[in-house]
C-alpha cells in the first residue's frame, strides 16, 4: 500500500487561450500522507480549487502526474475517484431533493447503494436526522454544509477532499464542522481542506501548503513553518537611537516604528536582558514591553510580500 494518500508531481494547468490564457497551476508538487489533515492555504484565485479538481480527475493537467492511493489519476480516473470523498460546495446541492434523497443519489453516482437505515445513520452522525425529509433549499447554511460533508462521507472514502468547508459559516457552526473533520481523522481517514483562513489552518491541519498564484511556496506543519520563517517580535520603548544599541543576542532585525523599538528575535529573553543592560548604561528606561508570537499570517507575509487576510 502506498504510504502517500496523494502524490502531486509538477502539475501545470491553464485556462483559456491567447490573451485570456491563465496559468492557474505553475508546477505544483506536494504529497499528502495517510491519516493527516492537510491544508491548502491561500487567497482567492491562488489555484486551490483547480488543484483539487485535478486530483479529482475533473481537469486534466497540461503536464505532471497525480497519484491517489497509488493510483495514477490520469490513467485511471475512475478507479482513483473511488478512493475519494468529495465535498460539493454547499451551494451546488440540488435544491429540490431532500437530504435523504441527495445522499442516496450521490452515493449511487459512485455505484454505492445505501439502505435507508444506512442513510439515516449518516444523517444522525452529522446532526441532520430531523432534516432527513427537508429539501436542501430549506436548510440553514450550517445544515447545508454538514449535509455536503455527509454526502462526501456517504461512500465511506479513505480520502476526503473538502473545498472551503467552513466558507460562510458563523463561528459556532464553524467549530462544529471542525469537530466533524477531526472525527474523520480519528477514524483513520486522510483529509485535504482548502482554506483562506489562518485560524482554520492552524486549528485543524497537521501540515499546511501555502499556495500563492499557482505555486506552493512552503509546506510543513504550522509550527515548523513559523519556526523556519519568522521570529517573535519584541516591542519596547527605549529612548535611545539605534546606533547607541549594541548588537543584541538573538536579535535578527531591529527598527524603530515611531518611538517603539521593534526587534525580531529568536530568543526574546536574552534579547530583552541585553536591551535592559544597554539602556541602563545610558541611564534610560525600557518601557511598554510586549512580545508578539508570530503566526501563519506572518509566514505568508514573509514569503509572498502580501497579507492573506485583510487586517480586521
Ligand atoms: N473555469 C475557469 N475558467 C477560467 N479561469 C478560471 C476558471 N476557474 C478558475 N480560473 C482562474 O484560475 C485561477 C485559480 O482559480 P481557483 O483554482 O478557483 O483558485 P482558488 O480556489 O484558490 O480561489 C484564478 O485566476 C481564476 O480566476
Ligand atoms: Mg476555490
Amino acid at each position: 500500500m502506498s504510504e502517500l494518500a496523494i502524490d502531486v508531481r509538477n502539475v501545470r494547468m491553464h485556462y483559456g487561450t491567447g490573451q485570456r490564457r491563465i496559468e492557474a497551476l505553475k508546477g505544483v508538487s506536494l504529497d499528502v500522507r495517510r491519516g493527516e489533515i492537510f491544508g491548502l492555504l491561500g487567497p482567492n484565485g491562488a489555484g486551490k480549487t483547480t488543484l483539487l479538481s485535478c486530483i479529482e480527475g475533473l481537469y486534466r493537467p497540461d503536464t505532471g502526474a497525480i497519484f491517489v492511493a497509488g493510483i495514477d489519476v490520469l490513467r485511471d480516473p475512475q478507479h482513483a475517484r473511488r478512493k475519494l470523498g468529495i465535498q460539493l460546495q454547499s451551494t451546488a446541492l440540488i435544491d429540490g431533493l431532500t437530504a435523504l434523497e441527495l445522499i442516496e443519489v450521490y452515493a449511487a453516482l459512485y455505484e454505492v447503494y445505501l439502505s435507508r437505515s444506512q442513510i439515516l445513520d449518516l444523517l444522525e452522525r452529522f446532526g441532520l436526522i430531523d432534516q432527513a425529509h427537508r429539501r436542501a433549499k430549506q436548510m440553514s447554511g450550517g445544515q447545508r454544509q454538514r449535509l455536503a460533508l455527509a454526502i462526501a462521507l456517504s461512500t465511506d472514502p479513505e480520502i476526503v477532499l473538502l473545498d472551503e468547508p467552513t466558507g460562510a459559516l458563523d463561528p459556532a457552526a464553524r467549530r462544529e464542522v471542525w469537530r466533524m473533520i477531526r472525527a474523520l481523522k480519528d477514524q483513520g481517514r486522510t483529509i485535504v481542506i482548502t482554506t483562506h483562513s489562518i485560524d482554520e489552518a492552524e486549528a485543524l491541519c497537521g501540515r499546511v501548503a501555502i499556495i500563492d498564484e499557482g505555486r506552493i511556496v512552503a509546506c510543513d506543519s504550522p509550527h515548523r513553518l513559523i519556526a523556519a520563517n519568522v521570529q517573535p517580535v519584541l516591542k519596547a520603548t527605549v529612548e535611545l537611537p539605534l546606533e547607541a544599541l549594541p548588537s543584541l543576542p538573538g536579535a535578527t532585525q531591529m527598527r524603530y516604528v515611531g518611538e517603539h523599538l521593534e526587534i525580531e528575535t529568536v530568543s526574546p529573553e536574552a534579547t530583552l536582558q541585553a536591551l535592559y543592560a544597554a539602556a541602563q548604561q545610558h541611564g534610560r528606561l525600557v518601557r511598554d514591553i510586549a512580545v508578539r508570537q508570530p503566526n501563519l499570517e506572518d509566514v505568508y507575509l514573509k514569503l509572498t510580500g502580501r497579507r492573506l487576510e485583510p487586517s480586521a
